[in-house]
């Protein structure tokens, strides 16, 4: 029997939190033979702590094989205490006609304090994923904040654009969302991101060349994966959950066991592309060994190079309008 991993998890009895412990307690996440400790997180208010009891009790009622325990806690530093992964979900989701900036002030002041608490409690090496938006902002804020660990070690998603890259190509070109491959989305986790379908292949062959359509590649296929939470939220009344649950298993499971696959990341940006340091950036990334690698030498045209210089202004804009979190 391996040794457990301890697995923190944030705004646990919110809706991505139903979605998303329940697949990494059955071991989607980590592994189908590694056994998991939960540690949940959630505010003191006495509504949140009673729902996150209930999951406690429905998580219970799975009999999970791998859960070897869990603990439902409002204080960070139970919940980071030696954990070897941390899911920071918990934050305010946006309403309609709200752009994911719009939280910024409200939820960047959550990621302070969360990191700290990570920087003395969690495991020396410890991978830290950022679901809560605005989530590459919310990632740098909590790496600042986490004293003494690597800035590699946060990271935010952009997996849940990158998924659904994967099936408007597959959709358009009438394949299998599993022949199409080196999918990468550049830059913010908000409708500036830059999905880039120029490098991504369709059943071995370029997927721009296969797709023939420049109109729709503009017109719809960018548009459609930038504003999709939006349609989410009008459509649910309510932002994506499943699936974003979905694609923080994705990212967790990818960046630990290791995947073949180009896959999404945002990461801590290193001067790759012209990128200065000092923000968390979209990149398509290789995995393994539980690293992250960059994909170097992509050469971009002048459309592509428009699209990453407008959501990296974005990204230093936002960091801009938090830089008193950052000290
Ligand atoms: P939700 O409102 O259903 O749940 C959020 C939970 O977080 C609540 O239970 C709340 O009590 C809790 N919470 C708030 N502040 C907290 C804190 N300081 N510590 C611990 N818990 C706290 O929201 P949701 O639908 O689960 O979404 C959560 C976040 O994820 C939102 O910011 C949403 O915008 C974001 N999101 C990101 C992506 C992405 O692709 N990056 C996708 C979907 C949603
Ligand atoms: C999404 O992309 O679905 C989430 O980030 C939620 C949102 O506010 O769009």
């Amino acid at each position: 029997m391996k040794k457990p991993m301890r697995v923190a998890v944030t705004g646990a009895a919110g809706q991505i939190g139903y979605s998303l412990l329940f697949r990494i307690a059955s071991g989607e996440m980590l592994g189908k033979d590694q056994p998991v400790i939960l540690q949940l997180l959630e505010i003191p208010d006495e509504k949140a702590q009673k729902a996150l009891k209930g999951v406690m009790m429905e998580l219970d009622d799975c009999a999970f094989p791998l859960l070897q325990s869990m603990v439902g806690t409002s204080d960070a530093n139970v919940a980071f205490k030696d954990v070897d992964v941390a899911l920071l979900v918990g934050a305010r989701p946006r309403g309609p006609g709200m752009e994911r900036k719009d939280l910024l002030e409200a939820n960047g002041a959550i990621f302070v304090p969360q990191g700290k608490a990570i920087g003395e409690v969690a495991s020396r090496d410890v991978k830290v994923l950022v679901v809560g938006n605005p989530a590459n902002t919310n990632a740098l804020i909590a790496m600042k904040a986490a004293k003494g660990l690597k800035p590699s070690q946060f990271t935010a998603m952009m997996r849940l654009d990158h998924n659904r890259a994967l099936t408007q190509v597959a959709q358009k070109t009438g394949k299998a969302v599993t022949d199409v491959k080196k999918m990468s989305i550049w830059g913010n986790h908000s409708a500036t991101q830059y999905p880039d379908v120029f490098h991504a292949e369709v059943a071995g062959k370029n997927a721009a060349q296969t797709i023939n359509d420049q109109a729709w590649i503009e017109g719809t296929f960018i548009p459609t994966v930038q504003k999709r939470g939006a349609a989410i939220i009008d459509a649910r009344g309510l932002s994506s959950a499943a699936s974003a649950a979905n694609a923080a298993i994705d990212h967790v499971r990818d960046w630990v066991l290791g995947s073949s696959e180009w896959v999404s990341m945002g990461v801590p940006s290193d001067g790759s592309y012209g990128i200065p340091e000092g923000i968390i950036f979209g990149y398509p990334c290789t995995t393994a060994n539980g690293q992250y690698t960059i994909v170097k030498g992509i050469e971009h045209n002048d459309f592509a190079k428009a699209k990453i210089a407008a959501t990296q202004k974005e990204l230093e804009e936002e960091r801009a309008a938090i830089a008193h979190l950052l000290k």
